[in-house]
């Protein structure tokens, strides 16, 4: 069976990607920082599918390199790649944000993000042909909006990082996605509003947001696609959402 290895699979896309590829039969490496989350995941879905979880923070290269070096070869050839591990903060705009939450996003979605290709990297080149990276940027990378600052930009990175992957990936039959959904209903606004819960129910109150299962289709889609085919960047948006008009500074009446 295939195998994928899933970054933040504690929640929201990742979590709902491992039951959808467990559904299908892929065997799966499941990681997130919570480990009694990923004990849980994994009592769910063991007594079906192949499932490895490593608690796993992201921002750590030395913890990253070294787990994902040392995978068990039942557990290869590598198939696909997920990485789906990242988080928005500080809603307020940029001129009222800490630094430090800055930091954070920067460490998680970017560094991150490059920490687990890095090591994934020699797995999915082993596999070759019908190998996919699967990273999930947001139109956020794309589309400026008041208090996007850092995390719009960190995914305008993961946009360009991917093109530019394909690029070097040429010739060896590894593909790259740069999946870019919009508003999606899991923990994210919890996490962005450090744990506003109001605020969270507010955000998706008297809209139709994507879930998460929504997601996970795609990135199941994307994955198995046929292997001549590469869909270089998949924007996903709810049908209630859209782009605003410009903002206009004007004079006092
Ligand atoms: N929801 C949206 O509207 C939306 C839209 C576009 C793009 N996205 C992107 O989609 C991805 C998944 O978001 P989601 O909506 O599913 O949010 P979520 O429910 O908050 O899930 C985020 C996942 O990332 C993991 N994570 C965060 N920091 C980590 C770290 N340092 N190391 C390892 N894992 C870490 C979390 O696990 P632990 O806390 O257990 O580590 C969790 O499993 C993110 O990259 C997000 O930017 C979301």
């Amino acid at each position: 069976m295939p195998s994928v290895l899933i970054t933040g699979a504690t929640s929201g896309f990742g979590k709902a990607a491992a039951r959808r590829f467990a559904k299908a039969g892929w065997s799966l490496i499941l990681t997130g920082r919570r480990e009694e989350r990923l004990a849980e995941l994994e009592s769910e879905l063991a007594p079906h599918v192949t499932v490895l979880t490593i608690p796993l923070d992201v921002r750590d290269s030395d913890a990253v390199s070294q787990a994902l070096s040392q995978l068990p070869d039942t557990l290869l050839p590598l198939t696909c790649l997920i990485n789906n591990a990242g988080l928005a903060l500080a809603p307020e705009p940029a001129q009222k944000v800490a630094l430090e939450d800055w930091h954070t996003m920067i460490d998680t979605n970017i560094t991150g993000l490059v920490n687990v290709t890095h090591a994934a990297m020699p797995h999915l080149l082993a596999t070759g042909k019908g190998a996919s990276i699967l990273n999930l940027g947001s139109v956020a990378g794309q589309w400026p909006y008041p208090g996007g600052h850092v995390y719009g930009a960190s995914k305008a990175f993961i946009q360009q990082f991917s093109y530019n992957l394909r690029c070097d990936l040429q010739g060896t039959g590894v593909r790259v996605t740069d999946l870019a959904p919009g508003m999606a209903e899991t923990e994210f606004t919890l996490v962005r509003t450090k744990g506003n819960q109001a605020a969270s129910d507010a955000l998706y109150k008297g809209t139709t947001p994507l879930q998460a299962e929504d997601i996970a289709e795609q990135l199941y889609y994307l994955a198995t696609l046929p292997p001549h085919i590469n869909i270089n960047r998949l924007e996903i948006m709810p049908v209630r959402q859209a782009w605003a008009p410009f903002a206009i500074d004007r004079d006092p009446a």
